[in-house]
């Protein structure tokens, strides 16, 4: 029993003494004992021994369980799709959502992943029916929600909704706290979503949070709600479980425990469509992408490359930058466009690299891509405007390399091979180009990037390719420690 259990037994213990622990604590009781013997005292000695194994047992009982993703069949992968929110804020409609629905199809971008269409806020009525339930608007869904559904279902895509853990969505519409499971009345939201609406995902807010004296629960308690909810309704339906996106914006380290309720979780503020946004949202994640895994999925918000080109303030370079690191960070990538005159050749030429996706949907190697370098500035540094540069990550076929130049003007970039983890010593790597589609040559041992545009992206895929060439000089490509059999340590090996 280490020192805090006894502290705590001893916060249980009536015979125990108050304040902290010293030296004679734990033997005054004792001395007592000995001293005098009387029923009363053996009474509450076994009392205090009955306590401590009490509160040993509950204490186990209510311990955390381990985080590790869910796996509930659903969500192995990143997500991808369109959402409502960036380009139409509130003003959505029956129109908006059947229009955007085709337009993934016709524009061939189901048919590479694109699969979810999602409603955001606003698609309901201000208040509950007298029933309890949440109601979509009759101005803006005149079809009613499940013919909206059903016309997105028609179409080979899924369908994504959403609602708030608190009172009210941010919006002001109904939220879902205490409604997740009312199975009261005729329906809960959960089913009401699942199985009257026939909803696949569910991106939950996190705004008008209850005071604290009802709601007695932190947010990891609020978003439980609704993931207990949601096991419930896929259990007694025998429907496989609504895809859980959990939207906390960050502030709660959701990196540490979303994954035990859902199947991802944005991990910052609202996007925004200009470079700053972009950078920063790179810097914060860069700091958890390690919490991205198969099931569970740091989500960096939506990918504003369409809704930006011609529209907000991103270049093409920046747009595709910023599709490049959410893709190869695993975030779900749902897009977007306001008009679709911004949808440009160029626009879908980003959202439509394969190659790209390819990674973002790897069935077999579900991890991120992570910094091995900052570049610019030092390991480590928390910085919004000049993020990490280098970055690697493993996949099925080999290293993914993420080259990202935060400068405003054009800059080479050089990096030591094995400055990855996921690069054997010894061996060379040929190059793939996955923005220009082009086979680089061979890497042996380092690789410069010349005149990397401003705010631009290199994509690499490196692939073993046998044994670098014999007698390379110097003998490590990183010197540190570097030592012959005999017990020389080379020059620069220290
Ligand atoms: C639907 O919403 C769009 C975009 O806000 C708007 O242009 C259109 O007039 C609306 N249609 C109807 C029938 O309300
Ligand atoms: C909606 O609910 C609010 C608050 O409960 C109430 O004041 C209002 O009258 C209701 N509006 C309608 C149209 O029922
Ligand atoms: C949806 O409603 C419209 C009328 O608004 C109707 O023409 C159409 O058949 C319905 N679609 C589905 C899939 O129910
Ligand atoms: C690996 O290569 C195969 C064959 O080219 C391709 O079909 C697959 O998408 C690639 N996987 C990844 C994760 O890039
Ligand atoms: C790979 O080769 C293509 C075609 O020559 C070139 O455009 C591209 O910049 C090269 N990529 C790298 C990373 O050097
Ligand atoms: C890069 O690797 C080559 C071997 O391919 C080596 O000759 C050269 O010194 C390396 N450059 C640096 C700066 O380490
Ligand atoms: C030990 O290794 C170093 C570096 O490889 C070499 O220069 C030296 O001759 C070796 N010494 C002996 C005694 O083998």
């Amino acid at each position: 029993m280490d020192h805090v259990d006894r502290e705590k037994e001893a916060a249980h213990d009536p015979m125990a003494p108050r304040g902290p622990p010293s030296g004679t604590w734990l033997q005054k009781p004792i001395v007592q004992v000995t001293y005098s013997l009387t029923p009363t005292h053996v009474l509450m000695a076994l009392l205090s021994l009955t306590f401590a194994a009490l509160f040993a047992y509950l204490s186990l009982l209510s311990k955390p369980a381990p985080t590790t993703a869910l796996d509930n069949g659903v969500g192995k992968l990143p997500f991808m799709g369109y959402n409502t929110w960036n380009a139409y804020v509130c003003d959505i409609n029956e129109t908006v959502v059947r229009e955007s629905a085709e337009l993934l199809v016709s524009l061939g971008l189901k048919d590479i992943g694109y699969e979810y269409m999602n409603i955001d806020d606003c698609y309901a009525e201000k208040n509950r029916t007298e029933d309890g339930d949440i109601i979509e608007s009759a101005e803006r869904f005149p079809s009613g929600m499940r013919n909206t559904t059903d016309y997105i279902h028609d179409l080979g895509l899924k369908a994504g909704i959403y609602s708030d853990s608190g009172w009210f969505t941010c919006q002001l519409y109904p939220g879902s706290f205490q409604n997740e499971d009312r199975h009261v009345f005729f329906c809960a939201d959960i089913e009401l979503f699942r199985e009257t609406w026939n909803f696949d995902l569910l991106k939950y807010d996190n705004c008008a949070i209850p005071f604290d004296e009802i709601i007695r629960e932190g947010v990891v308690g609020k978003y439980k709600r609704m993931a207990d909810a949601i096991a419930a309704q896929a259990a007694s339906s025998g429907q496989e479980p609504i895809l859980f996106s959990l939207c906390e914006w960050g502030r709660e380290q959701p990196w540490l425990w979303a994954k035990r309720f859902g199947q991802s979780w944005r991990t910052t503020d609202d996007i925004g469509a200009h470079w700053d946004a972009i950078s920063s949202i790179i810097n914060q994640n860069s700091f958890y992408t390690w919490s991205t895994d198969f099931y569970g999925h740091g989500d960096m918000d939506i990918v504003n490359a369409i809704f930006a080109i011609g529209n907000g303030d991103l270049t093409y370079e920046e747009a595709k930058s910023h599709f490049t690191a959410w893709a190869l960070m695993k975030s779900p990538l749902l897009i977007v466009w306001l008009q679709l005159s911004a949808i440009t050749e160029e626009s879908l030429n980003i959202l439509t690299n394969t190659e790209i996706i390819a990674i973002n949907q790897d069935s077999v190697v579900g991890t991120a891509i992570t910094p091995f370098r900052w570049g610019r500035n030092p390991d480590w540094t928390n910085d919004y405007t000049y993020p990490a540069q280098y970055w690697s990550g493993e996949s099925e076929n080999g290293t993914v390399i993420m080259l990202l130049n935060v400068e405003s003007e054009p800059a080479d970039m050089f990096f030591t091979l094995a400055e990855s983890p996921w690069i054997r010593a010894g061996r060379q790597y040929s190059v793939r180009d996955l923005w220009t589609h082009t086979d680089n040559g061979t890497a042996v041992r380092n690789l410069t990037v010349s005149a990397v545009p401003a705010h631009g992206v290199v994509a690499l895929l490196l692939r073993d390719a046998g044994d670098e060439p014999a007698g390379l000089d110097p003998k490590c490509s990183i010197m540190e420690w570097c030592t012959d059999q005999n017990g020389t340590v080379l020059e620069g090996g220290v």
